[in-house]
């Protein structure tokens, strides 16, 4: 089951998926999105996908259906390294389990309690990422004004969230003054998921365009940006949603943290730094159209990256569930 989010904040529905390849649409259409969100619905996928197989009596092996499922899930959306990292380690343990000699209901039931696992694990990464960003903001007595960018809140992953988690953790202590959400264009996951959310927890908030956030920030308004991450480098360039970056460029010009919060399953330790992180483009459609109206001359004249990279030079702090990476010091 799965909370249809495209459809949020005006219809809660939940979903009930059975065949691999609706799951992998709802992964394309960001009906699950959400970097952590996005690496759980892979692994539970990746058990759907097996069993599906094995119930209409596929001739090939556990191992084979294994790769072409894992194949097919890896295709449907490039950047957040949660899916790759859920997948592989969905795969590693199917081959464990077919050494071991499992019989085929023993690898699913295994499966099943690996995919648990994952969603246990990113709702513990949620608390020790919370419990270390609390420590970040420790020495700081009055209320702050943070601005957040998407929407990195309980819907974006187990079900704590990444900076909106922290945030809403903050002004459960009473740090928090206000929040800035950034509408997010194109697919509005700010004015629509982000809103939604600060007002369930009760958060003083306004929504902004995206554009208005260098100006807010110029006029001495926010006092940290706090954004989540779907893919960071070893050296700790981030890839996060399509405008992250100005709003690095804005923060570090005008001297207020920029910090990116976010679970180790969103380390990519494969890559040194961010030019090698593959960014998805998205249809032209999505920033051409609005509600099903043209809103352009022509929409196939439209580009839409979906992800931009910020260059660890602009970041202050990742902070994960681990450890906080502080690239410089914060100062109030
Ligand atoms: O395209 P989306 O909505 O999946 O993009 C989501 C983001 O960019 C989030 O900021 C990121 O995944 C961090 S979520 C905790």
């Amino acid at each position: 089951m799965i909370l249809d989010q495209t459809l949020i904040p005006f219809e809660e529905r939940y979903l009930r998926i059975t065949e691999l390849d609706d799951a992998i649409e709802a992964i394309k259409q960001l009906k699950v999105r959400g970097a952590p969100a996005i690496g759980i619905a892979a692994a539970y996928s990746f058990v759907l996908g097996i069993k599906n197989e094995m119930d209409r009596g596929t001739e090939e092996n556990i191992l084979k259906i294994a790769q072409s499922v894992k194949r097919k899930i890896e295709n449907s959306r490039p950047t957040a390294v949660n899916l790759f990292n859920a997948l592989n380690r969905m795969f590693d343990r199917t081959k464990q389990l077919i050494e071991e000699r499992k019989n085929s209901d023993q690898i699913l039931d295994e499966l099943v309690n690996e995919a648990n696992m994952i969603l246990e694990e990113d709702l513990n990464a949620s608390r020790g990422m919370i419990s270390n960003f609390l420590k970040l903001f420790e020495g700081v007595k009055k209320p702050l004004s943070f601005l957040t960018h998407c929407n990195t809140g309980a819907l974006a992953t187990g079900g704590l969230g990444t900076a909106l988690g922290a945030i809403r953790a903050m002004y459960e202590i009473d740090k928090v003054e206000k929040v800035f959400a950034t509408e997010t264009r194109p697919l509005l996951q700010g004015a629509r998921l982000t809103a939604w959310e600060l007002e369930k927890y009760g958060i003083p908030y306004n929504l902004i365009v995206d554009s208005a956030a260098p100006y807010l920030i110029s006029k001495g308004m926010v006092d940290a940006v706090v954004v989540g991450a779907d893919r960071v480098a070893r050296n700790g360039d981030t890839a996060n949603k399509i405008g992250t970056l100005s709003l690095a460029l804005a923060a570090k010009e005008y001297d207020i943290p920029f910090i990116v919060v976010c679970p180790s399953t969103s380390l990519d330790l494969n890559i040194e730094d961010g030019s090698q992180i593959n960014i998805e483009y998205r249809s032209s459609q999505e920033v051409g159209y609005f509600k099903g109206e043209r809103i352009t001359v022509d929409p196939y004249k439209c580009l839409n990256p979906a992800f931009d990279v910020t260059p660890h030079q602009f970041i202050t702090a990742i902070v994960f569930e681990t450890e906080i990476k502080l690239f410089r010091e914060m100062s109030w």
